[in-house]
């Protein structure tokens, strides 16, 4: 039985696309099959005209594709500083205290925390950690899962 059947969607450069439904609806299961990690049967998923359908999950970072899952990816024992340094290790030219500034700007609560292990952060926060850290590989297409409990619509 197929979780996902007849979707479609184009997400625009610059834009903000969201997929909302029901608990079961097929939300993660879709952008687990846009990132690769689920294996679809049929469809494609073309990015600026080059069809990445069969690309495998590790080939899709280096694109500038990256997924925030669900309440998961914080690595808990090291801080919140840490953590964010981390999403620039994907980059050649690493990211900049500037740039982890701009994130605490956008994050205000991660500012006001970040030398504490990022195990003390609730689950919104470490969503918004694990946003922050992605947003620092400087991602050209960001899929984020989320759940409403976990939502953070200020951006
Ligand atoms: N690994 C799996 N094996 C079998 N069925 C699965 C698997 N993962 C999800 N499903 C089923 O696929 C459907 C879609 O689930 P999915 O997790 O994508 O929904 P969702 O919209 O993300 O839900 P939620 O809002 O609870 O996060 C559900 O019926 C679910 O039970
Ligand atoms: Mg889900």
């Amino acid at each position: 039985m197929n979780a996902l059947n007849g979707v479609s969607l184009t997400a625009q450069s610059g834009r903000v696309t969201a997929v909302l439904g029901a608990n079961g609806a097929g939300k993660t299961t879709l952008l687990r099959t846009i990132s690769g990690l689920v294996p679809s049967t049929s469809g494609r998923v073309v990015r600026d005209g080059q069809d990445i359908t069969k690309l495998s999950v590790e080939a899709k970072p280096p694109l500038g594709l990256f997924q925030v899952p669900e309440g998961r990816g914080v690595v808990t024992e090291l801080t919140i500083e840490e953590n964010l340094k981390l999403g620039g290790l994907s980059r050649a030219d690493q990211s900049k205290p500037a740039e982890i500034d701009r994130i605490y700007v956008m994050f205000p609560v991660l500012g006001t925390r970040r030398d504490a292990a990022a195990l003390v952060l609730p689950g919104g926060e470490r969503q918004m950690l694990f946003i922050g850290r992605a947003l620092l590989a400087m991602p050209q297409v960001l899929a984020a899962d989320s759940n409403l409990r976990h939502a953070y619509l200020g951006f």
